[in-house]
């Protein structure tokens, strides 16, 4: 419960009404859109829509490196029949899903090195730090997500 507690409150998310034990479906998903709130930030961030600022960037890394380290735990055998887009693949190719999330662990781990004690100095270093991080999310998807979306 420590590791979940954690992972969630990394994340900044409000899922005090989502009970974890009982619904890994939901809890997966909530990381997953924590995951894409932070994908966002980096984004408007490279495109110039937000400004740089290396505490949101070391913040972005930071989130995803938790997420990477917590996602792994909500497949529950069973959990793949209603409203998920989870693949049948990441119950038939445990070894591949997990090969995934752990290219993911090393990506976002690395990242969160490369951010420093104040987050990337400028956008080149970020976009150095997170480039690497964010080809998991289609690289993953395309093998273990239900594309319908
Ligand atoms: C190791 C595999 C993996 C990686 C890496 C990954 N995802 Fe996902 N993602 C999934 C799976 C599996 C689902 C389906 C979850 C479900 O519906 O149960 C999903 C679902 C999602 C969803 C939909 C959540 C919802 O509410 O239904 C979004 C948005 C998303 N991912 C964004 C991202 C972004 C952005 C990244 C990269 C920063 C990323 N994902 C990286 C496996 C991954």
């Amino acid at each position: 419960m420590r590791r979940i507690a954690l992972a969630i409150s990394a994340v900044c998310l409000s899922v005090s009404g989502v009970a974890a034990a009982d619904d890994p479906v939901a809890v997966r998903k909530a990381i997953m859109q924590a995951n894409a709130a932070s994908a966002g930030l980096a984004g408007a961030m490279m495109k110039g829509e937000l400004d740089y600022n290396p505490a949101i960037a070391k913040a972005a890394i930071l989130t995803l490196n938790a997420s990477a380290k917590s996602f792994g735990d909500f497949f529950p055998e069973g959990s793949g029949d209603g409203d998920t887009t989870a693949a049948p693949a990441v119950w038939e190719d445990a070894e591949g899903f997990q090969a995934a999330l752990d290219k993911y662990m090393t990506d976002t781990a690395a990242a969160v090195e490369a951010s420093g004690k104040d987050g990337p100095a400028d956008l080149a270093a970020f976009q150095a730090a997170i480039g690497p991080v964010l080809g998991n999310c289609r690289s993953c998807h395309e093998n273990f997500r239900v594309q319908n979306n």
